[in-house]
């Protein structure tokens, strides 16, 4: 199993890789491979091309959410590789705006619609709850918002009046299961970190959780509730935390300093082989 970073903001030491604002991560297993989220569309076929990486060959798509910076690249994905299964929540389409403090509103969501999708060979399979998608790769679908201290970040709005906030029941994480643990690949981790790895752990009944890969929306979270997640994170005892994206350098550095020898920027051209 090896799930390899085909977007992200920041790029690694492999030359001739692109970043974006966006996220996107190959998984590729004996016999298959899915790809999670595709980017905003800039940078994954020029990224996959440069790590010898054929699209064509990877079986579906799964996406985490229906922002922007992780759906754009269907589009180039599609037209370039032909048709594709595509797992994703009902709630894809939905409007959303990223509305600031000035009032300013930009609108984040899904840059097409579905039926421009499929008339490209997009095959959508849509579902709200936990599913195996392939086997012992899941998909999450809604997580609960449990933990009292994940808010959620009160800039996205379902309107560009800044007057309805998103809850992003949409957001859903891709487990793995392994020898080792569970590996949990993350979109953007709207519902929370801590909601996410617990809910992860009671639909599989299993506890260990070896890695967890991907933007964990750190960024735009209060200092107190970095502070519990940190906390938090500590007694799960993970292995590798690979964080990219939406984690932002405050957060990933304040992680480094709490995790060492665990943390890992989650850059393009980041590979975690796990071996059996
Ligand atoms: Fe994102
Ligand atoms: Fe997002």
């Amino acid at each position: 199993m090896r799930i390899t970073i085909l977007c992200d903001n920041s790029v690694g030491s492999l030359s001739g890789t692109l970043g974006e604002h966006g996220f996107a991560a190959l998984v590729e297993w004996r016999g298959g491979s899915l790809l999670f989220d595709t980017g905003q569309g800039d940078t994954l076929l020029h990224n996959a091309m440069r790590m010898k990486r054929d699209l064509h060959d990877v079986g579906s798509v799964a996406l985490s959410h229906g922002h922007y910076d992780h759906t754009g690249g269907l589009l180039p994905l599609l037209r370039h590789c032909g048709g594709k299964e595509i797992f994703a929540h009902p709630g894809l389409f939905a409007r959303r705006f990223r509305v600031k403090d000035t009032g300013e509103s930009i609108p984040i969501g899904i840059p097409y619609d579905q039926a421009f999708l499929q008339g490209l060979g997009g095959r959508f399979s849509f579902g709200k709850h936990f599913r195996e998608i392939a086997t012992g790769i899941f998909l999450t679908g809604e997580i609960p918002r449990r933990s009292t201290f994940e808010k959620g970040d009160a800039g996205l709005c379902c309107d560009d009046a800044g007057c309805s906030p998103d809850p992003l029941d949409d957001d859903q994480t891709l487990v793995v299961r392994t020898d080792r643990g569970l590996v949990l690949i993350l979109g953007c981790c709207h519902a929370g970190l801590i909601n996410t790895i617990d809910f992860a752990r009671r639909e599989t009944g299993e506890s260990e959780v070896y890695a967890v890969i991907g933007g964990t929306h750190l960024g735009f979270c209060s200092q107190s509730q970095l502070d519990e997640t940190v906390k938090e994170l500590k007694a799960y005892g993970i292995k590798k935390i690979c964080a990219g994206h939406c984690t932002g350098f405050a957060a990933a550095a304040r992680l480094l300093r709490e995790f060492p020898g665990h943390f890992q920027p989650a850059h393009v051209g980041y590979s975690l082989e796990i071996t059996e």
